[in-house]
């Protein structure tokens, strides 16, 4: 099969690099792919927004199944697109990407189809919103109704930040069209856990659940970013919790598209709070996460496109789904400044260093070639992933590779996995 991955961060290189291990490809694509990508498989220089392009690229070179990474083409409605040309495509629908796309549907999904979340009200209004959150305890949570790059909610201790957070969405617009509505939401106390299904529209099958280190310095502290690390699988997912997990959220979710008539296929992935009433949805996604791919497929035994193609022909429940008995630490190595204002265009010295070691590995998301160096190219540059028989072993695989590799001011957290040390 010739395989096109559409996107060009950390997830898509891990995809990459595991697609490119199936039994069944023959050509690999990516588009657009980054400088570590380009190592592995070949890369063309299509826009993931550009919808119409990529299919025309498809069609034009007999592209068999098309995976999509990121969440804006498929809100975007790219998987219609695909089968509208009758061109296999891997990822949901634009109406089913709604349960990422829009807050308020998602919320409003989950309280018709009793999935556990946090309790909430829509505003559409900034002067009622306000006025709402001057009343109310804190913390408190409100977040953009549409999509914001991971940086559309925010926790606010105080009014002030309350009041500062409905100002730049709703009245500012720092996010455009997607915070003309924002939901404000309850917080929750607990353990996030990161928990993608793969599912063929009627049944799912569970990836090795994740945390992901959200925040930008040790200890948990600081800004949110896109990502800081990622460990798998999360120690405090058990059997039971999985069940709970599947029969109270993952199995709604999945039924309740489909009386909506807008079944899922692909990856859906909760965000959990694990709060002593058990798992509640922070959120969905529609789509693998970033930088939870990146330390989950290393894990992964079996043949991911083999499982797609499952999901796909609606029989995922037939795929096999096997795990290396191992844990997995992924170390993000981000640009100074990162999640604001950053600098790029730094060489990237000692990335082939130790390259023999099967428990190392270095998926790139901000990197591009100049010549025959590498550079800097993004907030997170590169995610480093170790694996051990325990999260000591793995982190020490990650961080001794982390020190090898050196680009001016390149900085990352020193805790990831510290916390489960002795599992
Ligand atoms: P979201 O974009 O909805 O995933 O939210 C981003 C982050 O904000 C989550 O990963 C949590 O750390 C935090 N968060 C979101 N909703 C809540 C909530 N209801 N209670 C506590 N923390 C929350
Ligand atoms: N790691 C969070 C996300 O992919 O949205």
């Amino acid at each position: 099969m010739n395989v096109l991955i559409v996107g060009g961060g950390g997830r898509e290189h891990a995809l990459a690099w595991k697609i490119s291990q199936s039994k069944y490809v023959d050509e690999l694509i990516v588009a657009p792919g980054n400088a570590g990508i380009a190592n592995i498989a070949k890369t063309v220089d299509i826009p993931q927004d550009d919808i119409r392009g990529l299919a025309n690229f498809a069609e034009h070179n007999n592209i068999d199944l098309t995976v999509v990474g990121p969440e804006i083409p498929l809100a975007d409605g790219i998987a219609d697109y695909f089968a509208h040309r009758g061109l296999a495509v891997f990822g949901p629908t634009q109406a089913a990407a709604r349960i990422e796309s829009s807050k308020v549907f998602a919320k409003e999904f989950m309280r018709r189809f009793h999935i556990p979340t946090a309790g909430f009200l829509i505003y559409d209004n900034a002067e009622q919103a306000i006025k709402f959150v001057e009343e109310h305890e804190f913390p408190i949570v409100i977040k953009t109704d549409g999509l914001a790059g991971g940086k559309g909610s925010v926790v606010a201790k105080n009014i002030e930040q309350a009041r500062d957070a409905i100002v730049h969405m709703m009245i500012e617009r720092t996010w455009g069209d997607s915070g003309k509505t924002v939901v404000i939401e309850k917080f929750l106390k607990g353990t996030e856990i990161s928990v993608l299904a793969m599912t063929d529209g009627d049944n799912a099958v569970f990836l090795q659940p994740a945390q992901d280190y959200k925040r930008a310095y040790d200890g948990n502290k600081g800004p949110n970013t896109g990502g800081m690390g990622a460990i798998a699988p999360h120690p405090l997912f058990d059997d039971e919790l999985r069940q709970i997990t599947m029969d109270e959220i993952i199995m709604p979710t999945i039924e309740g598209l489909k009386y909506l008539g807008s079944p899922f296929k692909g990856i859906l992935y909760a965000g959990l709070m694990i709060t002593k009433n058990g798992p509640k949805v922070l959120e969905f996604n529609c789509r693998f996460g970033d930088p939870e791919t990146q330390v989950i497929l290393p894990l992964l035994k079996s043949d991911l496109l083999e499982m797609m193609l499952f999901a796909i022909e609606g029989k995922i429940l037939e795929a096999d789904v096997e795990w290396h008995n191992k844990k997995g630490v992924c170390v993000v190595m981000a640009s100074s400044g990162y999640p604001k204002r950053y600098k790029k265009g730094y060489p990237i010295a000692g990335l082939d260093r130790g390259k023999t070691d099967s428990n190392i590995m270095v998926f790139h998301s901000g990197t591009t070639q100049r010549g025959d160096t590498i550079i800097t190219n993004g907030g997170r540059v590169l995610n480093v992933v170790g694996l051990g028989d325990n999260f000591a072993a793995a982190s020490r695989k990650a961080y001794s590779k982390v020190k090898q590799i050196k680009f001016e001011k390149a900085f990352y957290r020193f805790d990831i996995g510290s916390a489960y040390k002795k599992r």
